[in-house]
Parts: structure tokens; C-alpha cells; sequence
């Protein structure tokens, strides 16, 4: 199974995806947290990608592609994986099709999850994380500890630096002008499935897992290639 998550920052593709990779063992291939690993780990492109990211801001698609290229050819990646985050871009949804007729798994699924903006800046800015963990709290819902440790790990619970209200609304403007595109770019070839993601956690998973249902169905059929560019 491919699978892309595709929709604004904080619509739940991070949350989606590790359900989904439970339910059906494949790998999720984050590339915001990749990047924040390299940041965290200093590496010469986290050193880079930190500036961007704070900013809000693309990394330079020849660099995602890149790193995508390395990472999809891993071994855990042999009975699918969920893309969560990628591709973001039109050059990058190129690059990602020139990645995946290496692969002989059936089409493409895309399902964008939809949320309006106000609700995305409200998780957002109530959003925490364990920088040991990376459990996440709403700082209402779901708050960390009162001294402010993770309860499962006791790290400490931090707010990413890009969700900020100002460093939010930012993503949300690049995301309409550089990702959104992708929205029609997929419909086009039939691969599009928008679902509501202002249900409950687990009212949103059925309707993915509906959907992957049918597609692990279809996939038996034959399919024409499809160039999908
Ligand atoms: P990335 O890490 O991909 O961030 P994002 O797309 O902005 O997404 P988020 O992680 O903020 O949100 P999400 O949709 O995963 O939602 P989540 O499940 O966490 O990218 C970060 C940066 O890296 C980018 O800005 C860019 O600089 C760079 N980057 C990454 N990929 C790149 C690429 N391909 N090309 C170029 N640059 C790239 O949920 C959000 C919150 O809502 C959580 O607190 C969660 O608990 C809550 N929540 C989830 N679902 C629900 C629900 N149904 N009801 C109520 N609350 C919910």
C-alpha cells in the first residue's frame, strides 16, 4: 500500500498515520520529523533546515527529494509505507512518481484530510511535545504533567518552535500557495479521497481505514499505468 496524507499542517496526518501504520504494519515516513532529528542531531542539513523550518518556510524540494530517495528504498518500505507530509510541492509529487515505479504495489491513495484554519490554530498553539518521546499534549485536552514532564517518560515538554500563532499562520500561507495545488493535481487522476477531519480522532481513522479497505480490494484489478503529471 502507498499511501499519501495530504492536508495542512495540523490537520492530524502525524496523528492518522500512526494509527494507521499500527493497524496495518508499515512504516510512517514523516519528513518534518526526519528534519527534526537532523536538527536535533546537528547534523550539516539540520543546521540548514532549522532556519527554514522556524521561518515556516519549504526545505528546497532537490533536498527532500533526496533524502525521500533514500529513505523509501529501505527495507521496511518493501509492503508500503504512508507518506505523511510528502510530497508538498508539484515538483515534488513529480519526483515522488519517478520514486514509485521502482515499486510494483498497485496505485497511488490520497486522501487529504480537511480542517478550517481557525481549528488548526487552536491545536496548534495548544500543542506540546516530549523532546524525549515525542508524545503529544494539548495544553487543554491533554495537558503534560503540572511541572510540565512527560507522563510517560518524565523529558521535558516543550512547544515546537514553528507553533507559534505568527510561525502557524505562516505554514498555513505557504501551504495554500505550494501544497494546495497537489489537491487538484491528484483529483485529476482519481486518486483523491477528502475526508472531514474535524471528527474525533477515531471517527476520522474509520474513514481512512474504510478507504484503504476498498483500494486493498481495487489494487487486485488491473490498472493502466497512469503518468501522473
Ligand atoms: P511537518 O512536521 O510535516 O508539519 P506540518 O505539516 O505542519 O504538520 P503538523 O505535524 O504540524 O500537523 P499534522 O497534520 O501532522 O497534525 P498532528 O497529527 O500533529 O513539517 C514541519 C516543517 O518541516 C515544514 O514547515 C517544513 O519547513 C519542513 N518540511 C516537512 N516536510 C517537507 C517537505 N515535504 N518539503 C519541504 N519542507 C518540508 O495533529 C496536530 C494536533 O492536533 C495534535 O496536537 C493532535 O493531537 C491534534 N489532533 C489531531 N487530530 C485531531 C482530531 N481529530 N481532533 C482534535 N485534535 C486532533
Amino acid at each position: 500500500m502507498q499511501l499519501i496524507l495530504l492536508g495542512a499542517p495540523g490537520v492530524g496526518k502525524g496523528t492518522q498515520a500512526k494509527k494507521i501504520m499500527t493497524k496495518y504494519d508499515i512504516p510512517q515516513i514523516s519528513t518534518g520529523e526526519i528534519l527534526r532529528n537532523e536538527v536535533k542531531n546537528q547534523s550539516e542539513l539540520g543546521k540548514k533546515a532549522k532556519k527554514i523550518m522556524d521561518r515556516g518556510e519549504l526545505i528546497p524540494d532537490d533536498i527532500i527529494l533526496e533524502m525521500m530517495e533514500k529513505r523509501i528504498q529501505q527495507d521496511d518500505c518493501r509492503n508500503g509505507f504512508i507518506l505523511d507530509g510528502f510530497p508538498r510541492t508539484i515538483p515534488q509529487a513529480h519526483g515522488l512518481y519517478d520514486l514509485l515505479k521502482k515499486f510494483d504495489d498497485g496505485p497511488l491513495k490520497v486522501i487529504q484530510i480537511d480542517v478550517p484554519e481557525q481549528e488548526i490554530v487552536r491545536r496548534l498553539t495548544l500543542r506540546r511535545i516530549c523532546a524525549s518521546c515525542g508524545k503529544d499534549y494539548n495544553l487543554e485536552l491533554n495537558p503534560p504533567s503540572p511541572d510540565g514532564k512527560c507522563r510517560v517518560c518524565n523529558g521535558t515538554v516543550i512547544q515546537r518552535n514553528d507553533d507559534t500563532e505568527e510561525t502557524i499562520r505562516k505554514r498555513l500561507a505557504v501551504y495554500r500557495q505550494q501544497t494546495e495545488p497537489l489537491v487538484d493535481y491528484y483529483r485529476k487522476y482519481d486518486h483523491l479521497h477528502v475526508i472531514n477531519g474535524l471528527e474525533p480522532v477515531e471517527e476520522v481513522f474509520q474513514k481512512i481505514d474504510d478507504i484503504i479497505s476498498n483500494r486493498q480490494k481495487k489494487s487486485k484489478e488491473a490498472m493502466p499505468e497512469q503518468r501522473v503529471r
